[in-house]
C-alpha cells in the first residue's frame, strides 16, 4: 500500500508531530504543503490531509492543493489535525471532508487532538498538547487505517 500524506504546521509544529507518528506506521511519504507540486495521486493507494486549525479551517494551502487535483474516482484519503478547540477541529473536519467529497475522495478516517494553542493569548491553552496519550491515539488511528485497507472494510 503506498501512503501520501501532506501537511501543514506553523504555529507550534503539533500537526507536525503527529504527522511524525502516523506516517511510519503507514509507511507513508511526508510532505509539507508548499512544497507538494504532484497532481498525479494514480501511485497512492491512500492521501493523508494534515492540518493545524486556522481560522476555523485547515490551512489554505490544502484548500489550493485539492482545489488544482483532478477529479478522482473513490482515492482513499484521511484527515488528521491539532486544533485549539474541539468544537473547531470538529467543524473544520467537516468543511475539508466535503471538499474532499467533491473533489471525489473517499474519507476513511479522520484524527484530531488538542494542541498548544498561543493565538489568543501569550500564556496559551491546551499547554503539553500533543501529550503521550494523544500520541498514542495517533498511532492507534494509523494502524486502524492500515487494517480498513487490507481488510478492505469500508
Ligand atoms: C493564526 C491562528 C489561527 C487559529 N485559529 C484557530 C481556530 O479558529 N480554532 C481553533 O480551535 N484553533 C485555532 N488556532 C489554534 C491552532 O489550531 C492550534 O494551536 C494548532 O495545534 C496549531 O497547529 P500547528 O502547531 O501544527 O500549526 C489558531 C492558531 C493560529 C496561529
Amino acid at each position: 500500500m503506498k501512503t501520501l500524506i501532506v501537511y501543514h504546521s506553523e504555529h507550534h509544529m503539533n500537526t507536525k508531530t503527529i504527522a511524525n507518528v502516523i506516517a511510519p506506521v503507514l509507511d507513508a511519504l511526508l510532505v509539507v504543503s508548499p512544497n507538494i507540486n504532484t497532481t498525479d495521486l494514480r501511485e497512492y493507494d491512500l492521501i493523508g490531509f494534515g492540518s493545524g486549525i486556522y481560522y476555523g479551517k485547515f490551512h489554505e494551502e490544502l484548500y489550493t492543493w485539492v482545489n488544482s487535483l483532478p477529479q478522482q474516482d473513490g482515492k482513499k484519503a484521511f484527515l488528521f489535525s491539532t486544533t485549539g478547540s474541539k468544537t473547531n477541529g470538529e467543524r473544520a473536519h467537516e468543511r475539508f471532508r466535503s471538499l474532499l467529497g467533491e473533489k471525489g475522495f473517499y474519507t476513511i478516517g479522520d484524527f484530531s487532538c488538542l494542541g498548544f494553542d498561543t493565538a489568543l493569548s501569550s500564556d496559551g491553552i491546551n499547554k503539553g498538547r500533543p501529550n503521550a496519550n494523544d500520541l498514542k491515539d495517533a498511532e492507534r488511528f494509523a494502524a486502524n487505517l492500515v487494517e480498513q485497507i487490507e481488510n478492505n472494510i469500508d
